[in-house]
């Protein structure tokens, strides 16, 4: 499958906006290694939280044209980001401006059939979390986990029966005692779908679902 265009980006773009980069094309793979399964499960609605560029929304859109697609970033820049992304490709994806997918309401309950998140992973000062800028991109806090573990409790209440959530992490994440976590609190099986080695980065894409794949 063709990797979106992103040619409408300068240079300039990406000082406000996370550039995709290994551990975005390593999701891409994931997600084309499981086309499959997306399309016996013919999903209707799919999130990505922490859109950034849009270019992850927009490769499912080419993968599985049939869906409708939003997204949120916390970003102003990378919801814009993600709109043109999308729009250049031929993907309708509406993008929200929102802190997780709190900008939804309930509306969203159980209902996202593909819920997608890469978030800010790298291990930094608690003090670099929280803001809006491109820091959001990477700045993880205590294990790189301090987004991710605030977005956890919301995620069973987002997935829809046949769902599927695709996370990314790396090793200081401690991927395993993530997954142990998602099985005892809150009943969700995983399975990682591929792993890379990129530099110092030990990438892992985990798929979550409330049945076994
Ligand atoms: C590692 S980047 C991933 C961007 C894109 N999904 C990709 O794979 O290339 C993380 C993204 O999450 C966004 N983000 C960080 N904290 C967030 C939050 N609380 N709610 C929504 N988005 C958030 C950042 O602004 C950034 O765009």
């Amino acid at each position: 499958m063709k990797t979106p265009s992103l040619i409408h980006f300068t240079e300039k773009d990406y000082d406000h906006v996370y550039e995709p980069s290994e551990d975005t094309f390593l999701l891409l793979d994931a997600l084309e290694e499981d086309a499959g399964l997306i399309s016996e499960l013919q999903p209707t609605l799919c999130l990505e939280v922490g859109s950034g560029s849009g270019c992850v929304t927009t490769f499912l859109g080419f993968l599985w044209p049939h869906a409708y697609y939003m997204a949120s970033d916390i970003n102003p820049h990378a919801a814009a980001a993600t709109k043109k992304t999308g729009f250049h490709n031929g993907v309708p994806i509406d993008p929200v401006l929102s802190n997780f997918a709190t900008g939804f309401g309930a509306r969203l309950h159980k209902a996202v059939d593909i819920l997608i998140f890469n978030p800010p992973y790298v291990v930094t000062p608690s003090s670099e979390v929280g803001s809006s800028g491109i820091e959001a991109a990477w700045a993880g806090g205590v294990d790189g986990r301090e987004v991710l573990d605030q977005f956890i409790p919301h995620i069973e209440g987002l997935l829809s029966e046949k769902g599927l959530f695709y996370l990314v992490t790396v090793k200081e994440n401690r991927p395993l005692e993530i997954m142990a976590h998602m099985k005892e609190v809150y009943g969700l099986y995983s399975k990682v779908v591929m792993t890379r080695r990129a530099g110092i980065e030990g990438l892992a894409i985990i798929r979550f679902s409330r049945v076994e794949h």
